[in-house]
């Protein structure tokens, strides 16, 4: 709001201006300065790992590497809620296969933490394919094939809530 006298129209501009700086410089830090950034994500280990007697291994893996373990337990998958877990999987060929596989045997279902956790547990797993995932990854170490492949991590901060809920809806995150 502008009165007629000169100064103190520039004495509020200087005010409004003072005002923006200070809120850009705080959004901006928000943005660009915070520190790491610490999420969770979901992990199975599936059955083909699980009935050759290596989920110990990967849980020592999964320690070693830093993950905070928030949540375990072995469960048995029902078709109804690995087709629920896989929905978005639903038109792909694969997809019975897949949850036939799922629901062949326990799983072992985890929630993970550290910083940046879903790209970090992407890379402990390798490539989705064994075959063409890296030498010291868990998919090549424990993995078969396509769909043996020993694990499963989310893929995106989206997808980590959503199958978090999914397998502990009653864990807060
Ligand atoms: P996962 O990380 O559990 O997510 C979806 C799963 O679908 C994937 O691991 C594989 O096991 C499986 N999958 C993905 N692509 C194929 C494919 N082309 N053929 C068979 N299974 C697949």
């Amino acid at each position: 709001m502008f009165v007629p006298n000169k100064s103190v129209n520039w004495i509020l501009i200087a005010g409004i201006v003072g005002v923006v700086a200070i809120a850009s410089f705080w959004l901006f830090k928000c943005k660009f300065c915070r520190g790491p950034k610490i999420e969770r994500t979901l992990a199975i280990i599936k059955p083909d790992a699980v009935a050759a007697g290596n989920s110990g291994k990967i849980i020592d893996k999964i320690e070693q590497s830093g993950f905070k373990i928030v949540g375990m337990k072995k469960i048995d998958l029902t078709k109804e809620k690995a087709e629920v877990f896989y929905a978005v999987h639903k038109e792909k060929p694969f997809f019975n296969d897949l949850v036939q596989f799922m629901i062949s045997g326990s799983v072992v279902v985890l929630i993970l933490e550290k910083e940046s956790a879903i790209q970090a547990w992407r890379d402990l797993m390798g490539a989705t394919d064994p075959q063409k995932a890296d030498n010291e990854s868990l998919r090549k170490t424990f993995g078969t094939d396509l769909t043996k492949n020993a694990v499963h991590g989310s893929d995106s901060e989206e997808s980590a809530k959503i199958e978090i809920t999914k397998m502990f809806p009653d864990l807060m995150q």
